[in-house]
């Protein structure tokens, strides 16, 4: 694979910062990640860079990803994908852990090695300790000719584009739109059916036209942030589908704004959390239109009850005045939700740093990629 880099993608082109850039490149970003691989004649996924046929897919017992911090989430969305889609069991785990805890490697089992660099170490030493135990690692990486992608040898490249900003936001979009893929390609040589996996390839081909909507709603998106970014502290809050995005959310908040954020499965809340809510302890609450709604909607409802305020990110119909403030993103493939509902996330953590005067592309303490332990 090559990638032609224009000089451009390391210049502002008139964005006040990368995060910015970044963030508005992402619908053509994802339909570089789709180009020439999705098949409509047989509702399915062509990843070639992978290096499995579908005797090798069909023998995958088990998908692990490996990742750290929001590449970490991003496996998470995988995981949930690849169980929803392909019926196989599926989980992601942070590298740094797996690395340190003599982990146990499945044979019959297909590890992906995530990362935007390619070159966090934890994740590295990962991918060394599966190849070094017989275990089956491909990669899921961004930076061709990186550490990671060398060491896996095969895999999926994000094809994002370089990101710049310390915040991821493209790579992520393009690991989860990839991990889609993926999911889609083991459940068709499984038991998805040929109109379920046309119903994806569709929702997949909508999700640029639906980012680009998405993005559009920055002003309101700059509003709700400037009317909490005051808050000390903000919970994050979903379920299933939506509990890697609550985490990214929280993540972001976090990384950029410098703004204490937790994120929690929305059930776990009565088991300790909710002690903590108040009016001054704002919560975002992740509400996919899926069979999970009315759970979602008694989320709200409870921290309503204790006076947090609540902001909603739905693609579902609220009641109205349930949330303080609702972010509508637009309705796609219920399985792929998580991807559309992380944008808004990206927006409010960028409004709320940039209304807090911080440094956006370059926060406090971090450095884009951590190539140390
Ligand atoms: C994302 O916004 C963070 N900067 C950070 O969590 C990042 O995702 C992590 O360090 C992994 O980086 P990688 O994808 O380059 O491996």
């Amino acid at each position: 694979t090559t990638v032609d880099l224009a000089a451009d993608d390391y210049e502002l082109g008139g964005h006040t910062d990368f995060m910015r850039k970044e963030m508005a490149e992402q619908p053509e970003a994802i339909a570089r990640a789709l180009r020439g691989r999705l098949d409509e004649r047989f509702a399915t996924a062509h990843l070639g860079g992978l290096g499995l046929d579908p005797m090798a897919l069909r023998a995958v017992k088990r998908v692990k990803f490996l990742g750290c911090g929001s590449a970490y989430y991003a496996g998470q969305m995988g995981a949930t994908l690849v169980e929803e889609l392909a019926r196989i069991p599926a989980d992601a785990e942070p590298a740094s852990e797996f690395r340190y805890r003599n982990p146990v490697v499945d044979p019959d089992a297909l590890y992906v090695a995530v990362s935007q660099s390619g070159e966090t170490l934890d994740t590295l030493a990962a991918v060394q300790e599966l190849r070094r135990k017989g275990g089956r690692v491909i990669g899921a990486v961004n930076v061709v000719g990186s550490a990671i992608a060398r060491e896996c040898g095969s895999g999926l490249f994000l094809h994002a584009g370089p990101e710049v900003s310390v915040a991821s936001t493209k790579a992520l979009t393009n690991m989860t739109v990839s991990f889609a893929m993926l999911a889609l390609l083991l459940g068709r040589v499984r038991d998805l059916s040929a109109s379920a996996g046309q119903r994806i390839v569709t929702g997949l081909r909508a999700l640029p036209g639906h980012v680009e909507r998405v993005l559009a709603d920055d002003a309101d998106i700059a509003r709700i942030a400037k009317r909490f970014a005051h808050a000390e502290h903000m919970f994050f809050l979903g379920r299933v589908r939506g509990w890697p995005v609550a985490r990214e959310g929280a993540q972001k908040l976090k990384e950029i704004s410098y703004v204490h954020a937790e994120a929690y499965q929305s059930a776990e809340l009565k088991h300790g959390p909710l002690a903590l809510v108040d009016a001054n302890m704002p919560s975002v609450v992740i509400v996919p239109a899926d069979d999970l709604l009315a759970k979602n909607l008694a989320t709200i409802e409870q921290v309503k009850a204790r006076g947090g305020p609540v902001i909603a990110i739905t693609n579902a119909e609220l009641p109205s005045g349930l949330a303080d403030e609702v972010i509508r993103v637009p309705r796609g493939e219920p399985e792929l939700d998580p991807i559309l509902l992380t944008i808004p996330l990206q927006l409010l953590a960028y409004h709320t740093a940039s209304a807090l005067g911080r440094d956006i592309d370059k926060p406090r303490n971090l450095a884009k990629s951590v190539t140390v332990e």
